[in-house]
């Protein structure tokens, strides 16, 4: 049988087709528009996501027998706000992960409510781009849209209920909403009353790799597949990324350098940061991780060859930077083009050169990019290494993770071995998985994440640009809190 894989990004939805065994038979991408309303504000339809999965399964399948279908799992990109009318017509454009406009309820709840509550309720502190302060944003700026909410979901929740009809989500998606209570795996009565929500606009929680249902009759039609082909309740991209690359057991990490870069480290048990700069959140197998996210990771190198340097070959921007330029550039990046999330909670953050000179060269700048995304999961890391979590080595996947000389970058400036599995496929590939668990092809997560992700290759850190990167970073460390006063100022 074949397993559909869709990862739910905010550049595009990419798709693959699972075989049994593992092998990715297919691979397609589908773009859809994302808009900035104001700075620091994004925003998509999700109507849009709905009709790009749509064509990209057809697409996925039309070379094969569609019988062979059995199931398929979405990894979503987590905590954007969509929300449907009684109708289940879309209110207004899904407000995403990675928007910033939430500064004053963000405000309310950790300081108002207070960061202990919040923490008690559901593990976590508000930061802008979590769902609930967007509630409350909504709630205040557009309330007669707010009076229509019949129900709330995240990204991949509704495609899953437009592909099911079941109003789902799982464990590892709801975790980023602030609305959930992480240890206990339900709603927290609180948190909803916190933000004026009833609970049957709450969708039914599973865990990632449960079946949901089976596609709506009109939909099977549609995608000219079986009415009996099993919906995954699926994961956030994280949580899905992880399985992909078999993060999995205590003290697993993954790191993600996709719009966003996450440090993702799964744990037995659950657990809590004590000053809550990691997000404490469920796992895609039934346990549990503390994760960092930064909102502008390949985004940033994205942003700077396409929109700066106007040059689509990225690898010939990177061949000149070798080995001895490695932990000797003298220009510095704040990668913070959205605002920041891990582990500074700032929105004003913004992307900043400093530490040009008149022999600084466009590859110094494009290094400083690569560099400062890796600083800025450092920076994470060295939180998580505070709670006594001891990191050895790392999985990666994302689009940034298919460059060479970043990898080499990440394995010195964090200092570990740098684990590459046969797919980089994270979120799509960890869908299709959960979707063969769900439809039993599999008898769990632990067993087909052991079976099906090999690590075919290591990057290891070099002694001597790994110490040259230990000095880099500690000057690294020291811009953000000098040029933070500015931020906020010029956000005025
Ligand atoms: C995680 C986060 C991002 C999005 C990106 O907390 O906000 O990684 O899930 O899709």
């Amino acid at each position: 049988m074949l397993y559909i894989g869709v990862d739910l990004g905010t550049s595009a939805v990419k798709l693959l087709l699972m075989e049994e065994n593992g092998t990715i038979r297919k691979i397609v991408s589908r773009e859809y528009p994302i808009s900035f309303p104001k700075s620091g504000w994004s925003e998509q339809n999700p109507e849009d996501w709905l009709r790009e999965t749509c064509a990209g399964i057809l697409e996925l399948t039309q070379d094969i027998d569609r019988t062979q279908v059995a199931s398929i799992g979405v990894g979503g990109q987590m905590h954007g706000l969509v929300a449907l009318d009684c109708n289940d017509q879309v209110i207004r454009p899904a407000i995403l992960w990675n928007d910033g406009r939430t500064v004053e309820e963000t405000e309310y709840l950790n300081t108002v409510v207070g960061k202990e509550t919040l923490s008690a309720h559901t593990a976590n502190i508000a930061f802008a781009g979590f769902t609930a302060p967007k509630i409350l944003w909504m709630k205040k700026h557009e309330p007669e849209l707010f009076d229509r909410i019949d129900k709330i979901m995240l990204p991949k929740d509704y495609i899953n209920y437009m592909l099911s009809g079941t109003f789902c989500t799982d464990v590892s998606d709801a975790s980023g909403t602030l609305l959930f209570d992480v240890e206990h795996k339900c709603w927290s009565p609180e948190m909803l009353e916190i933000c004026g929500l009833r609970p049957e606009q709450m969708a039914q929680i599973f865990e990632s790799a449960q079946p949901v249902g089976t596609l709506r009759p009109e939909i099977a039609q549609k995608l000219s597949l079986s009415e009996s082909v099993v919906i995954a309740a699926g994961a956030g991209d994280n949580a899905a990324a992880a399985i992909g690359t078999g993060t999995v057991g205590n003290g697993a990490c993954n790191i993600s350098l996709g719009t966003s870069g996450t440090i993702f480290i799964s744990s037995d048990s659950f657990r809590v940061d004590s000053n809550n700069a990691l997000h404490a959140f469920a796992h895609a197998d039934g346990t549990y991780h503390l994760m960092g996210c930064m909102l502008s990771a390949a985004s940033c190198n994205k942003w700077w060859m396409d929109e700066i340097l106007r040059d689509t070959n990225y690898a010939a921007a990177q061949q000149d930077i070798s080995d001895d330029r490695l932990g000797s550039n003298s220009v510095f990046f704040l990668p913070y083009l959205m605002g920041e999330r891990s582990p500074h909670n700032d929105p004003a953050a913004r992307g900043t050169f400093i530490g040009m000179s008149m022999d600084s060269s466009r590859a110094d700048l494009t290094q400083a990019v690569l560099e400062g995304v890796a600083f800025g999961i450092r920076d994470s890391m060295e939180i998580a290494r505070s709670l006594g979590i001891d990191i050895p080595r790392s999985k990666i996947c994302g689009g940034g993770a298919k460059s060479p000389l970043w990898k080499k970058i990440f394995a010195n400036v964090l200092n570990i071995d740098i684990d590459i599995v046969e797919t980089e496929e994270g979120p799509g590939y960890g869908g299709a998985m959960l979707a063969a668990v769900a439809c039993g092809a599999y008898p769990s997560v632990a067993d087909i994440t052991q079976k099906l992700v090999h690590v075919v290759d290591t990057v290891h850190p070099d002694p001597d640009i790994a110490l040259r990167y230990e000095k880099k970073y500690r000057q690294f460390q020291t811009i953000y809190p000098t040029v933070k006063p500015l931020f906020a100022a010029l956000s005025e």
